[in-house]
């Protein structure tokens, strides 16, 4: 058994499930969300979408008896316990979950969002009230913190061997809008969209940061110098000019004598501690077994579920994790509001903070 992954139940073997609703019959929900309802504790029982065709030819394919094109509608009828909202932009930029979250938690359903959770500081403050004073969780998907490849690293960097994190490098493609275009929200939508990965990624490696600039080239790519609470320092290097065929990401976290790389978000390389070289006369580069660096990476040819996207791209894992939390009554640790409210702090520091200039985090007001 793979370290970390209990064995995946099929949804039918579920012995209790959540009844969920879903609001939003687009692409991305299509191919990447309720395709996890397959392995996870979820009884799918109405869709929403304004297009009503649409919403009823989800319901069809995912087995959910009901479809609406209203969500109150859907709210008031099905009294659902959790509700999957996977929906999009407003024309002026905002973000249309974040209204349907409230209009869900008001109904008195935990909900389970897409990222982005919302466009600001203040919508995601209004959502954590909201669900504290309804007693509900919202979690958003924040998919590269559930890959086998990011948990894994994680683990790594809290062992003793590893020692304190020192920094941390996140390679992202992401455009960042020059200061003109930054104070129109509809500029911004894409990198709004987008930093919720990599943001997510160095709030889970590295904790709170505290302190931020960065340097931006006129195509849009730039790269920002971060510090974190903890001490250690880093760097988001939002590669926007990458080439299409080019693997995304790459995340490297240095420790004390030990560093990791996860390259294209499924190869991890552990490079322990513990190598003595000395300098000059080695004639071999081959070290012990049991200092070796140490590499993970999938096989790709079996028809197993790790080889899924659904799987390592982090999207069952995610669900899985929600539905958990919903049946166990217990808040989700992973994908919480606090976390958003983090990632929104870091969008409001590359929105509001010329470049060249170093600002604390989060930022005042
Ligand atoms: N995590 C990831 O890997 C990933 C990848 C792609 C997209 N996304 C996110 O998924 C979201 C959706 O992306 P998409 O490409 O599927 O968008 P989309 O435009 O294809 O689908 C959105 C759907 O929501 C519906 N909708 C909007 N408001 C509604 C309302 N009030 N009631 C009912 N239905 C409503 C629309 O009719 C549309 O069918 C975005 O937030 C995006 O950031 C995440």
């Amino acid at each position: 058994m793979a370290q970390g992954s209990a064995e995946i139940t099929y949804q039918f073997e579920y012995e209790q499930r959540v009844r969920c609703a879903f609001i939003g019959a687009g692409g991305h929900s299509y191919r990447n969300v309720y395709p996890t309802f397959q392995y996870a504790p979820v009884d799918l029982v109405a869709v929403c979408d304004r297009s009503a065709d649409r919403a009823a030819a989800y319901a069809r394919t995912f087995g959910a008896t009901q479809s609406y094109h209203d969500h109150r509608a859907m709210l008031e009828q099905e009294r659902p316990d959790a509700v999957f909202i996977v929906t999009s932009y407003d024309e002026d930029g905002r973000v249309q979950a974040t209204d349907l979250a409230l209009d869900c938690l008001a109904a008195g359903s935990h909900v389970w969002m897409e990222k982005p959770t919302a466009a600001s500081v203040a919508e995601v403050l209004e959502l954590k009230t909201a669900a504290e004073s309804a007693g509900r969780f919202v979690m958003t998907g924040l998919k590269k913190i559930f890959t086998p490849a990011m948990e894994k690293a994680k683990s790594i960097i809290e062992s003793d061997e590893f020692g304190p994190v020192s920094s941390i490098i996140v390679r992202y493609p992401q455009g960042l809008p020059d200061d003109d275009r930054k104070q129109d929200p509809r500029e911004l939508i894409g990198f709004l969209d987008h930093i919720y990965h990599p943001g997510a990624v160095l709030g889970y490696l590295g904790g709170k940061i505290t302190r931020f600039g960065y340097e931006r080239e006129p195509a849009g790519g730039s790269v920002a110098m971060l510090r974190f609470e903890s001490g250690a320092i880093g760097s988001l290097h939002l590669a926007a000019g990458a080439a299409g065929t080019s693997p995304l990401e790459r995340v490297e976290v240095v420790g004390r004598d030990a560093n990791l790389v996860i390259d294209n978000g499924v190869r991890l390389t552990y490079y322990r501690p513990g190598v003595r070289l000395g300098y000059g006369r080695n004639p071999s580069y081959v070290v012990d077994d049991d200092v070796a660096p140490l590499v993970w990476q999938p096989e790709f040819s079996l028809g197993q579920l790790y080889n899924k996207n659904l799987f390592y791209l982090g999207y069952v894992p995610e669900v899985r994790h929600f539905c958990e939390s919903v049946l166990a009554g217990t808040p989700p640790t992973k994908g919480t509001l606090d976390e958003s409210l983090a990632i929104m702090h870091l969008f409001d520091a590359y929105r509001l903070t010329p470049p060249g200039q170093t600002v604390d985090l989060p930022l005042p007001g």
